[in-house]
């Protein structure tokens, strides 16, 4: 699995230079302690900056020595899952007391207010805020290889829409929700496979052929046009083989026989994250 840094984010929290490897950060403080203290308890503040600097969003995080479970705490505010194990159970109380705590919602934005090692106090929300949330509706759309070279130029992407008796069909998918547009190749004979391409989505809208330019004489009446934020970008991580079945399954296994079609199918930023440990974009 590649290892993953926000080299970024690190650096935004080093006043822009290189993230240094010696940390200067307070010690850990009263209200890190409300639930009885670990001899070696660690702070708060460490953790977070680890975390956010080693995972992405939903990320599992293991601590195998887990203490009162500073590691566990960190990663559910920041909204990463995490699995501790300790030979003491009397630490074990300790971190379910404090998981506990911030299942309420006003003490758990309580302590992320708290949390230091940030530039200023609303710096860690705004960063969690700008993570992409796993569950959100991402679009998976066909290219073909050899058109490849021409995609970084492209600010807009057509799929077709299914037409039967001259209704358009409703995708049974969330397309007009999709955030991000990730673009695969392959198919039919060969495995498909992420190009590497994808780009944020702006805006998508049912269109008639007759509208978009160069779609004049196109045998399908209508497509959906997927306004992008920018042109298309590529992540070089993004080069792993697409199986629809962790990636697209939906109970009536809809979206799978578009995906065969090479008909706009979309799943969640969270089952490509699972499926490719792509890096966070
Ligand atoms: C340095 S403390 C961890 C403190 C933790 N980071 C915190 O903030 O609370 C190490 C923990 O590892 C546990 N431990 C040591 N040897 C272990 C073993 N073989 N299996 C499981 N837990 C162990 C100890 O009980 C102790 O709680």
């Amino acid at each position: 699995m590649p290892h993953y840094f926000n080299y970024e984010l690190m650096k935004q929290l080093n006043g822009d230079k290189q993230m240094k490897d010696v940390w200067k950060l307070p010690a850990i403080a009263p209200w890190e302690k409300s639930c009885a203290k670990h001899p070696t308890q660690k702070p708060l503040s460490v953790l977070t900056r680890l975390i956010l600097a080693s995972t992405k969003p939903d990320a599992w995080i293991l601590d195998p020595f887990t203490g009162s479970s500073t590691t566990g705490i960190a990663a559910n505010l920041a909204n990463r899952r995490f699995l501790g194990i300790d030979q003491e159970t009397a630490f074990l109380e300790i971190s379910k007391k404090r998981k506990l705590e911030i299942e309420n919602p006003t003490t758990a934005a309580l302590y992320k207010e708290k949390i230091s090692g940030f530039n200023d106090k609303a710096e860690y929300s705004l960063f969690l805020n700008s993570e992409p949330d796993p569950e959100i509706n991402v679009a998976l759309g066909f290219y073909r290889s050899k058109e490849l070279p021409d995609i970084e130029n492209k600010n807009k992407f057509y799929f077709h829409a299914i037409e039967k008796n001259n209704i358009v069909q409703d995708f049974p998918i969330g397309i007009l929700d999709a955030k991000i547009l990730f673009i695969y190749s392959g198919g039919r004979s060969k495995a498909s496979h992420f190009t590497g391409y994808y780009a944020n989505i702006k805006n998508v809208v049912l269109k008639h052929k007759s509208k978009i330019k160069g779609k004049e004489n196109s045998e399908t009446e209508f497509y959906y046009e997927v306004e992008l934020e920018s042109n298309f970008m590529k992540n070089k991580n993004l080069k792993v083989e697409l199986n629809p079945k962790s990636l697209l399954e939906d109970g009536g296994n809809k979206n799978i026989e578009l995906f065969k079609q090479f008909l706009p199918a979309s799943t969640t930023f969270k089952k490509v994250l699972a499926a490719n440990f792509l890096t966070y974009i």
